[in-house]
């Protein structure tokens, strides 16, 4: 586990409506908004510098350079540029929002990207990525657990690595995500092999008298081999 960070940040309006959104046509929205100014916004709450190298060292740690990896969802392309840095090639983007895309896109280190929802079935292949890297999606008002877990377990050959990140806010665990995380481990689906606590910021935002109401934002970062 590692030292809670000391800074309290204000969270700001494009992620604040992010974090509210209702739907995924909302949240696509919310992200398309947001592309631009995305980057410049998570290194506020140092998710690039204190979370994204923390996703790509553990997946350079458990998976072969030469691995083809699924990033999803790739957003703007923080974790395929980290993913990039430690010499992984093959690197597959997904996401549900076409700006966030363009951005990852710009990057350069992407095979291929494309347009999804994880709220549906993947249209991929059963046992094809050495792993899938899931990185901040799992928090409040984003995608939930079931189905998307289950088919990154699915898409994952046996002996590959499911690598993604659980934002616990205000001690809330993600919607279902730890009960289908242990029934897929009773399924013999998977095995869980590392879960660290990566960031824990206090965020600020004003209540409706104008007070500050403060909230915790706890990221753990989990890995579980596929089994099979
Ligand atoms: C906070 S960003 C994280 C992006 C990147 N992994 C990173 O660490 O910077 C969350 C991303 O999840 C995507 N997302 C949220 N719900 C989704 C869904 N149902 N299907 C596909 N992508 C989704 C959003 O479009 C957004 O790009």
């Amino acid at each position: 586990m590692t030292e809670p960070t000391d800074r309290a940040e204000l969270l700001d309006d494009p992620s604040m409506r992010v974090l509210a959104a209702k739907d995924a046509n909302e949240l696509r929205a919310a992200y398309d908004d947001w592309s631009a100014t995305y980057n410049d916004a998570v290194a506020e709450v140092k998710w690039d510098t204190d979370g994204v190298p923390r996703v790509a060292e553990l997946t350079a740690k458990l998976v072969d350079k030469d691995g083809r990896i699924l990033d999803a969802p790739c957003g703007t392309g923080l974790v395929g540029l980290a993913l990039a840095r430690h010499g992984f090639g093959r690197i597959e983007g997904v996401d549900l929002s076409p700006k966030m895309l363009e951005r990852a896109d710009e990057t350069g280190v992407y095979q291929s990207t494309r347009i999804l929802n994880f709220e549906d079935p993947l249209p991929i292949d059963s046992d094809i990525y050495d792993a899938v890297t899931s990185a901040a999606m799992y928090m409040p008002g984003h995608c939930p657990a079931d189905p998307s877990l289950r088919e990154f377990a699915r898409v994952t050959r046996p002996g590959g690595h499911v690598i993604f990140t659980h934002t616990v806010y205000d001690e809330v665990p993600h919607p279902g995500l730890n009960e289908l995380s242990a029934e897929l481990e009773r399924e013999g689906m998977w095995r869980l092999v590392s879960n660290d606590l990566i960031q824990e910021i206090p965020l600020y935002e004003e209540g409706e008298s104008g007070e500050q109401v403060e909230h915790m934002w706890a990221c753990h970062l989990l890995a579980y081999q596929r089994l099979g």
